[in-house]
């Protein structure tokens, strides 16, 4: 399998939380108080004081002071030029992110989703107006073997530019032929994936069981470096425990992918050993930019909630954020970041018919994608639209959370096997008369 590295997540620990983009952690709450451990995140009084991080970032800023009244209702106003750092004033927000050579108009994108993020999920958010979205994992292994490009839904649609692919392994010069192979394929942005906690993964040394490994980690950015000329990326997570040395190891990472030019870091604010568990520890992701404003740091975690996301940048000093379960059956939360982050007011949640129709929009999509095609001839077989009608259950799952019976909802869109009687089911439930027994 080329991709679905990290499927084993979304099993039982890969469950969207209700609350809103974590941060409610206070400083180094996240450590565990035994000999073992230590503080890593300390020092960043501008977290704890909730005072400004002043660095060289790569924000553009929006000031609603401006004489012109609100000024993101004009183009001219998302191109100020490059501020560098947060204001004072209240109503100072960055705009914008910069992956290197690739400039994104707002300050978030779609995370990697292993199972998920395919093209169907990508080009349903980009038409919401996320900027940009990475693939689900790819092992560099698999996609060094040319049978494997040759397949379309290993490759980025025409229509999903700029497009990302995020690759795990262990081998520096597989990575790097991996890399070069997928921009040959048209990515844009090569995305290195040090963060994975499958167990099966952390195994064979991939993913983040590099975080305890930082020179073949430092060996594999250096090889992709050399080998892409487009924007390379790392994702990682705060470490892989939080002892001592897992915390060294970190810190070392970071430090030299950062001397060795990586485009940005993608920090997830979790230890590997953590995996999903617990609030992400945004604080320990903001220590890393304190410590190196100058560096591009997206920060990763329990982003559920689009109104929080403005606070939490101020907060952090972070150059940005990327959302992953928030986004899984809810193309609506990149509309909400768009105008809150280009300081339009939210719009209403959408009703029963606006779901209805992205409900069956995505099922199309993914029964339109390279990926059902691939049932019809691909080894594994299997009909397309069965298939698909299975795959959609994944993300049917989340859409229904919205639904005031939901439990009634899924009983009835679990048991269809068509395309024709997943419509009906949603037509059933998501009209007017549905809310009325
Ligand atoms: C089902 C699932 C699959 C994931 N797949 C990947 C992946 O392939 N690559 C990756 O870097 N992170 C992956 N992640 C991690 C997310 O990108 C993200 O960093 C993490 O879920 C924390 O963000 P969240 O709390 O907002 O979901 C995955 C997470 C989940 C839940």
């Amino acid at each position: 399998m080329v991709n679905g590295t990290c499927n084993r997540l979304r099993k039982n620990k890969a469950k969207p939380g209700r609350a809103g983009v974590s941060g409610g952690r206070r400083w180094g709450s996240s450590l565990r108080k035994t000999r073992e451990t230590k503080p890593i995140w300390g020092g960043v009084s501008s977290v704890k004081t909730g005072k400004a991080v002043v660095g060289a970032s790569n924000f553009t800023l929006y000031t609603s002071n401006s004489a012109e009244g609100h000024p993101c209702n004009t183009t001219a106003a998302l191109a100020l030029p490059v501020g560098g750092c947060y204001g004072e004033s209240m109503n100072e927000r960055p705009v914008g992110l910069k992956l290197g050579s690739l400039s994104l108009d707002v300050p978030f994108f779609q995370a990697s989703l292993s199972g998920y993020s395919d093209h169907s999920m990508r080009a349903l958010a980009r038409r919401f107006g996320c900027p940009f979205a990475l693939t689900d994992v790819m092992l560099a292994k698999s996609v060094a073997h040319p049978a494997v490009l040759a397949k379309a839904m290993f490759r980025p649609g025409d229509d999903e530019h700029p497009v990302g692919a995020q690759i795990l392994g262990k081998t520096p010069t597989t990575m790097a032929k991996a890399a070069r192979d997928l921009v040959a394929v048209g990515y844009d942005v090569i995305d290195l994936n040090c963060a994975c906690p499958a167990p099966k993964v952390l195994r064979r040394g991939r993913g983040g069981a590099l975080l305890d490994h930082p020179d073949t980690a430092i060996e594999i950015l250096q090889a992709v470096r050399d080998a892409v000329s487009c924007p390379v990326l790392m994702k990682l997570r705060i470490g892989f425990s939080h002892s001592f040395q897992s915390q060294d190891n970190f810190w070392e990472i970071v430090t030299r992918v950062i001397e060795q030019g990586v485009d940005a870091l993608v920090i997830h604010g979790r230890t590997v050993s953590e995996r999903f568990r617990g609030k992400a520890d945004w604080d320990a992701v903001a220590a890393v930019k304190a410590r190196f404003p100058a560096a591009t740091i997206i920060g990763s975690g329990d982003v559920f909630d689009a109104s929080a996301t403005v606070e939490l940048m101020k907060r952090t000093g972070l150059d940005g954020f990327v959302v992953a379960r928030g986004a899984i059956g809810n193309p609506w939360i990149f509309r909400d970041l768009r105008c809150l982050w280009e300081g339009r007011p939210l719009p209403p949640p959408p009703n029963l018919a606006e779901q209805r129709l992205i409900m069956l929009e995505h099922l199309d999509r993914i029964l339109a994608s390279p990926s059902a095609k691939n049932r019809v001839r691909g080894s594994r077989g299997g009909h397309p639209e069965k298939w698909g009608i299975g795959y959609f259950r994944k993300f049917m799952i989340y859409y229904v959370r919205r639904h005031p019976k939901r439990k009634q909802v899924v009983q009835t869109l679990i048991k269809a096997r068509t395309r024709a009687e997943v419509e009906a089911g949603i037509n059933a439930w998501y009209n007017g008369e549905a809310l009325h027994d």
